[in-house]
Protein backbone atom coordinates (compact mmCIF):
# COMPACT_ATOMS: atom_id res chain seq x y z
CA UNK A 1 0.00 0.00 0.00
CA UNK A 2 1.37 3.12 -1.29
CA UNK A 3 1.47 6.22 1.49
CA UNK A 4 1.79 8.79 -0.64
CA UNK A 5 -1.57 8.42 -2.55
CA UNK A 6 -3.45 11.28 -1.67
CA UNK A 7 -5.86 10.36 0.79
CA UNK A 8 -8.93 12.87 1.64
CA UNK A 9 -11.57 12.64 4.64
CA UNK A 10 -14.65 14.13 4.04
CA UNK A 11 -16.06 15.35 7.44
CA UNK A 12 -19.57 15.91 6.56
CA UNK A 13 -20.73 12.38 6.41
CA UNK A 14 -18.45 11.85 9.91
CA UNK A 15 -20.48 14.64 11.16
CA UNK A 16 -23.66 13.58 10.13
CA UNK A 17 -22.69 9.77 11.32
CA UNK A 18 -21.77 11.50 14.52
CA UNK A 19 -24.82 13.30 15.33
CA UNK A 20 -27.03 10.39 14.10
CA UNK A 21 -25.04 7.96 16.86
CA UNK A 22 -26.00 10.68 19.59
CA UNK A 23 -30.16 10.05 18.69
CA UNK A 24 -29.27 6.85 20.07
CA UNK A 25 -29.56 8.46 23.65
CA UNK A 26 -31.71 8.32 26.79
CA UNK A 27 -32.25 11.72 27.44
CA UNK A 28 -32.48 14.96 25.06
CA UNK A 29 -30.29 16.24 22.94
CA UNK A 30 -27.32 17.71 23.25
CA UNK A 31 -26.89 15.73 26.05
CA UNK A 32 -26.02 12.19 25.73
CA UNK A 33 -27.00 9.14 28.12
CA UNK A 34 -25.91 5.31 26.22
CA UNK A 35 -25.03 2.92 28.99
CA UNK A 36 -23.76 -0.25 27.68
CA UNK A 37 -26.03 -3.04 26.34
CA UNK A 38 -29.37 -0.53 27.05
CA UNK A 39 -31.89 -0.43 24.30
CA UNK A 40 -30.25 2.67 23.38
CA UNK A 41 -27.04 0.63 23.14
CA UNK A 42 -28.22 -1.89 21.34
CA UNK A 43 -29.93 0.38 19.03
CA UNK A 44 -26.66 2.22 18.20
CA UNK A 45 -25.04 -0.88 17.80
CA UNK A 46 -27.33 -2.12 14.91
CA UNK A 47 -26.99 1.57 13.61
CA UNK A 48 -22.78 0.92 13.11
CA UNK A 49 -23.63 -2.52 12.02
CA UNK A 50 -25.25 -1.49 9.14
CA UNK A 51 -22.21 1.47 8.52
CA UNK A 52 -19.75 -1.19 8.96
CA UNK A 53 -21.39 -3.84 6.68
CA UNK A 54 -21.76 -1.20 3.95
CA UNK A 55 -17.74 -0.32 3.88
CA UNK A 56 -17.66 -4.10 3.23
CA UNK A 57 -16.10 -4.76 6.81
CA UNK A 58 -16.75 -8.23 8.42
CA UNK A 59 -18.39 -7.97 11.31
CA UNK A 60 -18.27 -9.68 14.52
CA UNK A 61 -19.14 -9.66 18.20
CA UNK A 62 -17.06 -11.54 21.25
CA UNK A 63 -19.02 -12.90 23.93
CA UNK A 64 -18.30 -9.38 26.03
CA UNK A 65 -20.04 -7.81 23.42
CA UNK A 66 -16.65 -6.29 21.90
CA UNK A 67 -17.78 -5.29 18.64
CA UNK A 68 -14.99 -5.87 15.09
CA UNK A 69 -14.99 -4.71 11.87
CA UNK A 70 -12.62 -6.20 9.93
CA UNK A 71 -11.25 -5.05 6.51
CA UNK A 72 -9.86 -8.22 5.26
CA UNK A 73 -5.73 -7.21 4.01
CA UNK A 74 -3.58 -9.12 0.81
CA UNK A 75 -1.96 -11.29 3.79
CA UNK A 76 -5.14 -12.24 6.20
CA UNK A 77 -2.66 -14.69 8.19
CA UNK A 78 -0.56 -11.80 9.51
CA UNK A 79 -1.46 -9.79 12.79
CA UNK A 80 -3.76 -6.88 11.99
CA UNK A 81 -3.68 -3.84 13.08
CA UNK A 82 -6.09 -2.36 15.76
CA UNK A 83 -8.22 0.93 15.67
CA UNK A 84 -11.18 2.03 17.36
CA UNK A 85 -12.76 3.03 20.61
CA UNK A 86 -16.23 3.06 22.55
CA UNK A 87 -19.60 4.22 22.06
CA UNK A 88 -21.05 4.22 25.42
CA UNK A 89 -21.46 7.39 27.48
CA UNK A 90 -22.16 8.64 30.69
CA UNK A 91 -25.22 9.76 32.01
CA UNK A 92 -25.44 13.24 30.47
CA UNK A 93 -22.03 13.25 28.64
CA UNK A 94 -21.80 14.61 24.92
CA UNK A 95 -21.36 12.75 21.53
CA UNK A 96 -17.80 12.92 20.65
CA UNK A 97 -16.10 10.63 23.52
CA UNK A 98 -15.18 7.47 22.18
CA UNK A 99 -17.72 7.95 18.80
CA UNK A 100 -15.08 9.87 17.33
CA UNK A 101 -12.50 6.99 17.39
CA UNK A 102 -15.09 4.47 16.49
CA UNK A 103 -16.38 6.47 13.49
CA UNK A 104 -13.35 8.51 12.93
CA UNK A 105 -12.01 4.97 12.35
CA UNK A 106 -14.93 4.18 9.60
CA UNK A 107 -13.57 7.86 7.93
CA UNK A 108 -10.31 6.60 8.07
CA UNK A 109 -11.26 3.06 6.20
CA UNK A 110 -13.51 4.71 3.45
CA UNK A 111 -10.51 7.45 2.91
CA UNK A 112 -8.22 4.27 2.13
CA UNK A 113 -10.85 2.39 0.01
CA UNK A 114 -11.83 5.63 -1.78
CA UNK A 115 -8.22 5.74 -2.22
CA UNK A 116 -7.63 2.73 -4.15
CA UNK A 117 -5.55 1.11 -1.02
CA UNK A 118 -5.84 -2.36 0.15
CA UNK A 119 -3.97 -2.89 3.39
CA UNK A 120 -1.53 -5.98 3.47
CA UNK A 121 -2.41 -6.91 7.14
CA UNK A 122 -6.14 -6.74 7.51
CA UNK A 123 -7.10 -3.50 9.78
CA UNK A 124 -9.98 -4.49 12.71
CA UNK A 125 -12.05 -1.50 13.83
CA UNK A 126 -13.14 -2.30 17.41
CA UNK A 127 -15.59 -0.95 19.45
CA UNK A 128 -14.98 -1.78 23.08
CA UNK A 129 -17.92 -2.69 25.50
CA UNK A 130 -18.42 -0.38 27.98
CA UNK A 131 -15.32 1.84 28.10
CA UNK A 132 -17.18 3.83 30.76
CA UNK A 133 -17.82 2.61 34.21
CA UNK A 134 -21.25 3.55 34.36
CA UNK A 135 -22.96 0.21 34.72
CA UNK A 136 -20.77 -1.98 37.00
CA UNK A 137 -18.30 0.63 38.80
CA UNK A 138 -15.34 -0.66 36.40
CA UNK A 139 -14.33 1.08 33.48
CA UNK A 140 -13.02 -0.71 30.08
CA UNK A 141 -14.77 -3.42 30.69
CA UNK A 142 -14.40 -5.09 27.20
CA UNK A 143 -10.68 -3.80 26.78
CA UNK A 144 -9.99 -5.18 30.39
CA UNK A 145 -11.27 -8.87 29.01
CA UNK A 146 -9.33 -8.25 25.86
CA UNK A 147 -6.02 -7.55 27.50
CA UNK A 148 -6.72 -10.91 29.99
CA UNK A 149 -6.77 -8.13 32.86
CA UNK A 150 -10.17 -9.13 34.45
CA UNK A 151 -10.72 -12.51 35.48
CA UNK A 152 -14.22 -14.00 33.30
CA UNK A 153 -15.82 -15.58 36.14
CA UNK A 154 -15.52 -12.24 38.10
CA UNK A 155 -16.53 -10.15 34.95
CA UNK A 156 -19.57 -12.60 34.79
CA UNK A 157 -20.42 -11.44 38.74
CA UNK A 158 -20.15 -8.41 38.40
CA UNK A 159 -23.83 -6.29 39.41
CA UNK A 160 -25.98 -3.53 38.11
CA UNK A 161 -27.66 -0.93 40.50
CA UNK A 162 -30.59 -3.65 39.80
CA UNK A 163 -28.83 -6.41 40.65
CA UNK A 164 -28.49 -7.38 37.49
CA UNK A 165 -25.44 -9.71 36.70
CA UNK A 166 -23.11 -9.14 33.74
CA UNK A 167 -23.79 -12.65 33.29
CA UNK A 168 -27.48 -12.17 33.32
CA UNK A 169 -27.26 -8.93 31.00
CA UNK A 170 -25.41 -11.24 28.67
CA UNK A 171 -27.61 -13.65 28.23
CA UNK A 172 -30.56 -11.20 27.66
CA UNK A 173 -29.06 -9.39 25.18
CA UNK A 174 -27.67 -12.65 23.08
CA UNK A 175 -24.25 -12.33 23.75
CA UNK A 176 -23.21 -16.00 23.63
CA UNK A 177 -20.15 -17.92 24.83
CA UNK A 178 -18.24 -17.64 27.72
CA UNK A 179 -15.85 -14.91 28.51
CA UNK A 180 -12.96 -16.99 29.07
CA UNK A 181 -12.91 -16.74 24.87
CA UNK A 182 -12.02 -12.92 24.86
CA UNK A 183 -8.85 -12.52 25.63
CA UNK A 184 -6.59 -11.85 22.84
CA UNK A 185 -4.38 -14.00 21.54
CA UNK A 186 -0.55 -12.78 21.49
CA UNK A 187 -0.54 -12.28 18.13
CA UNK A 188 -4.26 -10.76 16.84
CA UNK A 189 -2.33 -7.08 16.12
CA UNK A 190 0.54 -5.56 15.55
CA UNK A 191 -0.31 -2.54 16.85
CA UNK A 192 -3.49 -0.82 17.93
CA UNK A 193 -4.08 3.37 17.37
CA UNK A 194 -6.89 4.77 18.95
CA UNK A 195 -8.34 8.21 18.00
CA UNK A 196 -9.78 10.48 20.63
CA UNK A 197 -10.77 14.04 21.36
CA UNK A 198 -7.91 15.48 23.65
CA UNK A 199 -11.17 15.83 27.05
CA UNK A 200 -8.45 18.65 27.97
CA UNK A 201 -7.47 22.11 26.83
CA UNK A 202 -4.05 22.34 25.77
CA UNK A 203 -4.13 21.59 22.01
CA UNK A 204 -6.86 24.24 21.70
CA UNK A 205 -5.08 27.06 23.43
CA UNK A 206 -1.91 25.95 21.74
CA UNK A 207 -4.03 25.80 18.17
CA UNK A 208 -2.31 22.53 17.71
CA UNK A 209 -4.33 20.21 15.43
CA UNK A 210 -3.20 16.88 16.42
CA UNK A 211 -2.00 15.35 19.83
CA UNK A 212 0.54 12.10 19.89
CA UNK A 213 0.12 10.56 23.25
CA UNK A 214 3.11 9.28 25.06
CA UNK A 215 1.50 8.14 28.66
CA UNK A 216 -1.74 7.15 29.81
CA UNK A 217 -2.37 8.37 33.01
CA UNK A 218 -2.94 5.72 36.08
CA UNK A 219 -6.53 5.27 37.14
CA UNK A 220 -8.28 3.94 40.28
CA UNK A 221 -11.25 3.71 42.08
CA UNK A 222 -12.68 3.03 45.15
CA UNK A 223 -16.44 2.17 46.75
CA UNK A 224 -17.10 3.48 50.28
CA UNK A 225 -20.40 2.32 51.93
CA UNK A 226 -22.15 3.36 55.78
CA UNK A 227 -24.42 1.76 57.59
CA UNK A 228 -25.72 3.84 60.18
CA UNK A 229 -29.13 3.71 61.47
CA UNK A 230 -32.22 5.81 60.00
CA UNK A 231 -35.33 7.04 61.20
CA UNK A 232 -38.33 9.95 61.92
CA UNK A 233 -36.11 13.30 60.83
CA UNK A 234 -38.52 15.16 63.17
CA UNK A 235 -38.81 12.44 65.82
CA UNK A 236 -35.06 11.34 66.74
CA UNK A 237 -33.43 14.03 69.08
CA UNK A 238 -29.45 14.77 67.88
CA UNK A 239 -28.32 13.12 70.53
CA UNK A 240 -27.32 9.63 69.85
CA UNK A 241 -28.23 9.87 65.96
CA UNK A 242 -25.89 7.69 63.44
CA UNK A 243 -26.88 9.54 59.98
CA UNK A 244 -24.66 7.77 57.36
CA UNK A 245 -24.34 11.14 55.46
CA UNK A 246 -21.93 12.28 58.11
CA UNK A 247 -18.74 10.16 57.71
CA UNK A 248 -19.63 10.52 53.84
CA UNK A 249 -20.05 13.75 54.14
CA UNK A 250 -16.88 14.36 56.13
CA UNK A 251 -15.25 12.03 53.41
CA UNK A 252 -15.90 13.97 50.13
CA UNK A 253 -13.63 16.55 51.21
CA UNK A 254 -10.98 14.47 52.87
CA UNK A 255 -10.56 13.07 49.45
CA UNK A 256 -10.15 16.97 47.60
CA UNK A 257 -8.04 17.96 50.40
CA UNK A 258 -6.03 14.32 49.97
CA UNK A 259 -5.13 15.28 46.21
CA UNK A 260 -4.08 19.02 47.23
CA UNK A 261 -2.21 18.23 50.09
CA UNK A 262 -0.41 14.63 49.03
CA UNK A 263 -0.23 14.96 45.83
CA UNK A 264 1.26 17.19 42.81
CA UNK A 265 -0.71 19.07 40.34
CA UNK A 266 -1.27 15.61 38.77
CA UNK A 267 -2.80 14.21 41.32
CA UNK A 268 -6.89 14.34 40.70
CA UNK A 269 -9.79 13.04 43.23
CA UNK A 270 -13.23 13.32 42.36
CA UNK A 271 -16.14 11.65 44.27
CA UNK A 272 -18.62 11.59 41.85
CA UNK A 273 -21.30 9.59 43.48
CA UNK A 274 -22.40 9.65 46.45
CA UNK A 275 -25.74 7.86 46.96
CA UNK A 276 -28.27 8.28 50.24
CA UNK A 277 -30.93 5.67 51.50
CA UNK A 278 -33.61 6.25 51.69
CA UNK A 279 -32.90 9.43 50.42
CA UNK A 280 -36.14 11.51 51.92
CA UNK A 281 -36.40 14.65 53.24
CA UNK A 282 -37.89 13.60 56.25
CA UNK A 283 -35.72 10.61 57.00
CA UNK A 284 -32.78 10.61 58.74
CA UNK A 285 -29.86 8.78 56.08
CA UNK A 286 -29.84 5.03 57.17
CA UNK A 287 -26.95 4.27 54.40
CA UNK A 288 -24.22 6.03 51.86
CA UNK A 289 -22.17 4.71 48.98
CA UNK A 290 -19.79 6.97 47.57
CA UNK A 291 -17.72 5.77 44.63
CA UNK A 292 -14.05 7.85 44.39
CA UNK A 293 -11.86 7.99 41.42
CA UNK A 294 -8.34 8.91 41.97
CA UNK A 295 -5.27 9.37 39.38
CA UNK A 296 -2.01 10.61 38.24
CA UNK A 297 0.54 10.48 36.13
CA UNK A 298 3.12 8.65 38.75
CA UNK A 299 1.93 5.26 40.38
CA UNK A 300 3.67 6.15 43.50
CA UNK A 301 1.91 8.96 44.42
CA UNK A 302 -1.36 7.91 43.08
CA UNK A 303 -0.97 4.45 45.25
CA UNK A 304 0.03 7.22 48.63
CA UNK A 305 -3.31 9.01 47.82
CA UNK A 306 -5.60 6.19 47.58
CA UNK A 307 -3.91 4.41 50.53
CA UNK A 308 -4.37 7.89 51.94
CA UNK A 309 -8.42 8.04 51.39
CA UNK A 310 -8.94 4.56 52.42
CA UNK A 311 -7.42 4.55 55.64
CA UNK A 312 -9.30 7.82 56.24
CA UNK A 313 -12.34 6.50 55.20
CA UNK A 314 -11.92 3.62 57.48
CA UNK A 315 -11.37 5.84 60.45
CA UNK A 316 -14.26 8.22 59.75
CA UNK A 317 -16.81 4.96 60.06
CA UNK A 318 -14.92 4.55 63.45
CA UNK A 319 -15.60 8.56 64.58
CA UNK A 320 -19.22 7.77 63.76
CA UNK A 321 -19.79 4.42 64.91
CA UNK A 322 -20.80 3.21 61.32
CA UNK A 323 -20.50 -0.74 59.86
CA UNK A 324 -17.84 0.79 56.55
CA UNK A 325 -16.80 -1.54 53.61
CA UNK A 326 -14.06 0.18 51.73
CA UNK A 327 -13.48 -1.75 48.33
CA UNK A 328 -10.83 -0.99 46.08
CA UNK A 329 -12.88 -1.13 42.18
CA UNK A 330 -9.64 -0.82 40.24
CA UNK A 331 -5.99 0.54 40.77
CA UNK A 332 -4.47 0.24 37.26
CA UNK A 333 -0.90 1.42 36.40
CA UNK A 334 -0.34 3.68 33.47
CA UNK A 335 0.75 2.76 30.09
CA UNK A 336 3.64 3.88 28.08
CA UNK A 337 2.85 4.08 24.28
CA UNK A 338 4.88 1.92 21.85
CA UNK A 339 7.45 3.76 19.70
CA UNK A 340 6.54 1.96 17.01
CA UNK A 341 3.10 3.78 16.54
CA UNK A 342 4.12 6.97 17.78
CA UNK A 343 6.35 7.44 15.17
CA UNK A 344 3.53 6.05 13.03
CA UNK A 345 1.47 9.29 13.78
CA UNK A 346 4.13 11.73 13.59
CA UNK A 347 5.14 10.47 10.34
CA UNK A 348 1.43 10.66 9.12
CA UNK A 349 1.10 13.46 10.70
CA UNK A 350 3.80 14.99 8.59
CA UNK A 351 2.14 13.57 5.23
CA UNK A 352 -1.09 15.02 6.17
CA UNK A 353 0.49 18.18 6.85
CA UNK A 354 -0.86 18.90 10.49
CA UNK A 355 0.92 20.51 13.53
CA UNK A 356 1.69 18.05 16.11
CA UNK A 357 3.16 18.03 19.88
CA UNK A 358 3.13 14.78 22.55
CA UNK A 359 1.41 14.99 25.27
CA UNK A 360 -0.07 12.15 27.89
CA UNK A 361 -3.90 11.27 28.38
CA UNK A 362 -4.80 12.36 31.60
CA UNK A 363 -8.21 10.28 31.13
CA UNK A 364 -8.45 7.12 30.63
CA UNK A 365 -8.88 4.72 27.38
CA UNK A 366 -9.29 1.08 26.24
CA UNK A 367 -5.44 1.79 24.94
CA UNK A 368 -4.81 1.56 28.45
CA UNK A 369 -5.73 -2.07 28.45
CA UNK A 370 -4.67 -2.30 24.59
CA UNK A 371 -0.89 -1.49 25.85
CA UNK A 372 -0.82 -4.94 27.24
CA UNK A 373 -1.36 -6.82 24.02
CA UNK A 374 0.63 -4.77 21.85
CA UNK A 375 2.12 -1.69 20.66
CA UNK A 376 0.14 0.72 21.29
CA UNK A 377 -1.06 4.43 20.45
CA UNK A 378 -3.29 7.64 20.53
CA UNK A 379 -4.15 10.10 18.42
CA UNK A 380 -5.91 12.92 20.16
CA UNK A 381 -7.73 15.98 18.37
CA UNK A 382 -8.85 19.43 20.24
CA UNK A 383 -12.35 20.05 21.62
CA UNK A 384 -14.10 23.50 22.53
CA UNK A 385 -12.56 25.26 25.33
CA UNK A 386 -11.04 21.19 26.50
CA UNK A 387 -14.74 20.39 27.67
CA UNK A 388 -15.83 16.69 27.95
CA UNK A 389 -18.04 14.90 29.48
CA UNK A 390 -20.73 16.81 29.51
CA UNK A 391 -23.05 18.21 26.74
CA UNK A 392 -21.29 20.85 25.80
CA UNK A 393 -18.43 18.46 24.11
CA UNK A 394 -17.47 19.84 20.54
CA UNK A 395 -15.14 18.94 18.19
CA UNK A 396 -14.71 20.72 14.53
CA UNK A 397 -15.48 19.55 11.07
CA UNK A 398 -11.99 20.56 10.69
CA UNK A 399 -10.57 19.02 14.18
CA UNK A 400 -12.10 15.79 12.99
CA UNK A 401 -10.81 15.72 9.40
CA UNK A 402 -7.79 16.19 10.64
CA UNK A 403 -7.98 13.09 13.17
CA UNK A 404 -9.44 10.94 11.02
CA UNK A 405 -6.89 11.71 7.86
CA UNK A 406 -4.00 11.08 10.43
CA UNK A 407 -5.49 8.24 11.65
CA UNK A 408 -5.88 6.71 8.19
CA UNK A 409 -2.01 7.57 7.12
CA UNK A 410 -1.29 5.73 10.76
CA UNK A 411 -2.78 2.61 9.51
CA UNK A 412 -1.36 2.57 6.08
CA UNK A 413 1.77 2.56 7.49
CA UNK A 414 1.27 0.41 10.75
CA UNK A 415 -0.83 -1.78 8.16
CA UNK A 416 2.74 -2.20 6.32
CA UNK A 417 4.61 -3.16 9.58
CA UNK A 418 7.13 -5.92 8.64
CA UNK A 419 6.87 -8.88 10.43
CA UNK A 420 9.00 -9.65 13.32
CA UNK A 421 9.93 -13.27 15.04
CA UNK A 422 7.10 -13.23 18.14
CA UNK A 423 9.02 -12.54 21.32
CA UNK A 424 5.90 -13.78 23.33
CA UNK A 425 2.48 -12.24 24.70
CA UNK A 426 2.25 -8.21 23.19
CA UNK A 427 5.38 -8.07 21.92
CA UNK A 428 4.76 -9.83 18.19
CA UNK A 429 5.72 -6.78 15.93
C1 LIG B 1 -12.83 7.92 30.73
O1 LIG B 1 -13.96 8.16 30.37
C2 LIG B 1 -12.27 8.53 31.87
O2 LIG B 1 -13.02 8.72 32.87
O3 LIG B 1 -11.09 8.90 31.83
MN1 LIG C 1 -15.42 9.12 28.83
MN1 LIG D 1 -13.54 8.02 25.88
Amino acid sequence: MENFIKMVIDSDPLVTELNRLAEFSDVPSPAVTRIMLSDSDLAARKYLCGLFQSAGLEVRTDPAGNLFARWVGTEPDLPAVGTGSHCDAIPHSGKYDGTVGVLGGLAAVRAMQKAGLRPRRSIDLVMFTSEEPTRYGVGCLGSRLLSGQLDPSDADQLVDSEEKTFATLRKETNLRGSLGDVPLPGDAYVAFVELHTEQGPLLEQKNIDIGVVTHIAAPSALRVSYQGVGGHAGTVLMEGRRDALLPAAKLVVAVDRAARDLGSKDTVATTGLLEVYPGAVNSIPRRTQLEIDIRDIALDRRDLVLAHIAREAQSLGEEHQQKTVVEQINADPPATCADLVVQAIEEACETAGVSHQRMISRAYHDSLFMAQVCPTGMIFIPCREGVSHHPDEFASPDALGNGALVLAHTLCQLAEAKPTRPKGKGSNV
